[in-house]
């Protein structure tokens, strides 16, 4: 059974992604973000906890939910937020990543929030610069903070994370969402089954704890959470299947599918949806469906990410 998080002190002042921490410290994320809930609910939606604090979105990819949630997470601990984008900066004109962080930074930045293309570029960036950084999804890498609001959400709807079965499905192999979710996942005791074509969901995955299945209605029954990924077409560098409709047809959740699934199965989407390819709408806007929740959790989530990591700071 995974420990209890109540004894542990959270000391990192980055969150950089899920693979590096222990289960004792995601319990205390999400303890920290069950303590944090409550606010988006109260008629002043703020807490002092970061007064006096400097947040900066530095997004060098598209983003709706992961940019909005996080700066409104800054906003409900009363920090002061800057949304920087790539575009119309200097980066344009040839600044490193480094250049423009340690730039930012000495303004009086605290608290780095990073969205990048490039694997790995929120570590280069936790070298460069002495404030907290926080990894808001990195190439093919991780996407911390998903993944967080994503066992928040299953723990809140099934009461558990140990022991439930798992299935991620689709577009593995590109999805930094499904490798921050196995970490998170099978950290905190769960069995998570990879599902999908052989050129998405390879057996290499096997090794890093995850089952590999090549049929979805063969296994459907299983599962207590079905998590659906995007089909990324703008990582899909070659025909990884023969076209989409075959992809729908041989793996995209619809009501048929659920029919076969548990009755209590959640289903979860991280977002953003391709309606009628990878999920359908009757099932994305369905009795089981989770999907608008974990936007909801993330606030939550995120205010805890950024107060953990301020206060390991000394903040
Ligand atoms: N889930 C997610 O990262 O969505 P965005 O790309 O809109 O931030």
């Amino acid at each position: 059974m995974a420990a209890p998080a109540a004894e542990t002190t959270w000391t990192r002042k980055h969150l950089l992604d899920l693979e590096s921490l222990s289960a004792d410290e995601i319990g205390v994320i999400l303890d920290t973000a069950e303590a944090f809930k409550d606010v988006s609910t109260r008629s002043v939606k703020k807490v002092p906890a970061l007064r006096g604090r400097v947040v900066v979105n530095l997004f060098f990819e598209e983003s709706t939910r992961t940019r909005t949630s996080f700066t409104l997470a800054a906003q409900r601990l009363s920090a002061d937020v800057i949304d920087f984008s790539a575009k119309g900066s200097s980066v344009a004109k040839g600044e490193t990543l480094g250049d423009t962080a340690r730039n930012i930074e000495a303004m009086g930045v605290d608290l780095i929030v990073c969205r990048h293309p490039a694997s790995g570029a929120p570590h280069l960036l936790s070298r460069c610069v002495n404030c907290c950084v926080i990894n808001a999804g990195d190439g093919r890498h991780e996407h911390p903070t998903q993944a967080l609001l994503d066992l928040f959400t299953i723990r809140q709807h099934k009461g558990r994370i140990e022991g439930l079965k798992v299935a991620i499905v689709g577009d593995v192999a590109n999805s930094r969402v499904a490798r921050s979710n196995l970490w998170g996942l099978t950290k905190l005791g769960a069995e998570v089954t990879f599902v999908g074509p052989t050129t998405l969901v390879p057996r290499t995955f096997e090794q890093f704890g995850a089952r590999v299945c090549h049929d979805i209605d063969a296994v459907i029954g299983e599962f207590d959470v079905i998590n659906m990924l995007r089909i990324q077409m703008e990582r899909v560098t070659s025909n990884v299947f023969p076209s989409v409709q075959e992809y729908t047809r041989l793996f995209g959740l619809n009501g048929q599918r659920m029919r076969r699934a548990k009755p209590d199965v959640l289903v979860m989407h991280p977002g953003p949806m391709n309606r009628g390819i990878e999920i359908t709408t009757e099932v994305a806007d369905g009795a089981r469906s989770a999907i608008l929740q974990q936007v909801t959790n993330g606030l939550a989530v995120r205010m805890a990410v950024l107060f953990l990591c301020n206060q390991a700071a000394g903040g």
